[in-house]
């Protein structure tokens, strides 16, 4: 069956198409705050209707979090499992916001039209776009050229602890022959990619005490140790003069890039300059030596994401805090242990606070990094896929963000996964003003429809 004219339909159908992702984007399915859980649920049901009223079999599953939607739709070929999360980040600072997260509105930009809204990008923008290609290829040929489940998640953005639980339950509804994964990004803003590693993630809240209460820095500052002092002086020694992370084991598993992807990804042309630049910088940061792609694609990382204690208000206040927090997270690559660096990462930072202070540990999220195995012929049909919407070639490339599911999905179902995304770098996901350009909406509804015909061919 020819794909001219689903094609010819998805363009002619944009603006209902624009209208139903509209009202997705309205649900505030912010999965971690407990505040919104009626909306996550919410954006659940609006799922399961829309895959209903194509003629999939779906249906809404509880977990002990938010629910999964699961949906099938019966048809001969191969079978793939699409993976998209309708769940969305916290929008705070709600004041660097040009408009309410949750009134998504088509915004000209000096670059073209964009969809503002929280989640436009990350991921239901996304997620609709496979949807959208699905609803294009039933209306034209009354069937899908292959079978397909729909899996969505709505708690991605809260460290998915309910997914692992409710895999290894449902594995033999879940298993089909490959994952199509769309929450990834293009690799430029023109040229399509399939991403084939993505890193770990490691999430660690330290809190260090001092004294049994705050003080008053005059009277005690001086004979009381500030808490604070130590977490920066731990801080500060998490990194060596060039760059390298100093937890005791950190780089155990940490694989040298091999010579063919070195020269794969020199290839890509990667305009580090340029990313720098659009961030306001100019100065890469990982370890002397080593490529910017290198740096985010397969070298590992440790961060602070967050740092307080003592009087962070408008004004002044000399107090001595008793209590200094940070949240730091670690980027993992290779076959690093994100359970092994936990517990040498406590032990050293540990070792390093006074007698008189205490630190205690919250852990967060943990996930080993994944490199695909791209053998199947999915990578290969989406690759020639993905040329011909785009006119480029699609390139194979890393990223250094993390998705968990990918890796699970190999070790829990035994299945590859494709990542496909059409995200771009300047989206703002997780930030105020996030946006999908509509160009990218348009053209990865047209992408998934040629990669469902190959699917079928
Ligand atoms: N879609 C992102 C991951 C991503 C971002 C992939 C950019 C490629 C490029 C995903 O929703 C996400 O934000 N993941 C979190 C981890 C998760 C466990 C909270 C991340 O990478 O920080
Ligand atoms: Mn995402
Ligand atoms: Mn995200």
């Amino acid at each position: 069956m020819s794909v001219a004219p689903v094609l010819a339909r998805l363009d002619q159908d944009i603006d209902a198409a624009l209208a139903r992702l509209f009202d997705l984007l309205r649900i505030p399915s912010i999965s971690t705050d407990p505040a919104y859980k009626a909306d996550c649920d919410r954006a659940a049901d609006w799922l399961v209707a829309d895959l209903a009223s194509m003629g999939f079999d779906a249906s809404k599953r509880p977990t002990p979090g938010h629910p999964m939607v699961v949906a099938h739709y019966d048809a001969p070929g191969p079978h793939v499992l699409f993976y998209g999360h309708y769940d969305v980040q916290p929008v705070d600072p709600l004041e660097l916001w040009d408009r309410d997260p949750f009134d998504p509105q088509i915004q000209d930009t000096p670059k073209g039209q964009v969809i503002r809204g929280r989640g436009t990008s990350d991921d239901k923008g996304q997620l609709m776009t496979f949807v959208e290609a699905c609803r294009a290829w039933i209306a034209e040929t009354g069937s899908l050229p292959c079978k397909v489940t729909i899996f969505l998640e709505g708690e991605e953005e809260s460290g998915s602890p309910s997914l692992v639980p409710y895999m290894k339950e449902n594995a033999e509804e879940l298993t089909a022959d490959v994952a199509l994964i769309c929450d990834t990004t293009l690799f430029a803003d023109t040229v399509p990619a399939i991403t084939t590693q993505l890193r770990g993630l490691l999430g660690e809240e330290i809190t260090v005490t001092g004294p049994s209460k705050d003080l008053h820095s005059g009277m005690f500052g001086g004979v009381a140790m500030n808490p604070a002092r130590v977490l920066a002086k731990i801080i500060a020694a998490l990194h060596d003069g060039t760059g390298r992370v100093t937890v005791p084991g950190f780089y155990d598993g940490v694989p040298e890039l091999s010579p063919e992807l070195k020269a794969q990804w020199d290839g890509l042309g990667f305009d580090a300059d340029r990313f720098l630049g659009d961030v306001g910088l100019s100065i890469p940061a990982g370890e002397a030596g080593r490529s910017p792609l290198e740096m985010i694609w397969s070298q590992p990382t440790c961060e602070v994401n967050g740092i307080w204690g003592g009087y962070t208000g408008e004004g002044f206040k000399t107090v001595l805090p008793s209590k200094a927090h940070a949240k730091i997270s670690f980027r993992l690559v290779g076959s690093q242990d994100p359970h092994k660096l936990r517990e040498s990462f406590r032990d050293y930072v540990t070792a390093m606070v006074p007698a008189d202070c205490q630190i205690s540990f919250k852990g967060h999220g943990n996930s080993p990094a994944s490199v695909m195995e791209t053998s199947h012929p999915v990578f290969e049909k989406s690759r020639q896929a993905l040329t011909e919407e785009w006119g480029v070639e699609a390139a194979f490339i890393g990223s250094g963000g993390s998705i968990p599911i990918a890796g699970y999905f190999k070790t829990y179902l035994g299945m590859d996964s494709a990542l496909i995304g059409f995200g771009r770098e300047d989206d703002a996901l997780h930030s105020p003003n996030e946006k999908y350009d509509l160009e990218c909406f348009q053209k990865g509804t047209r992408s998934w429809a040629r990669i469902l015909g190959e699917m079928g061919s």
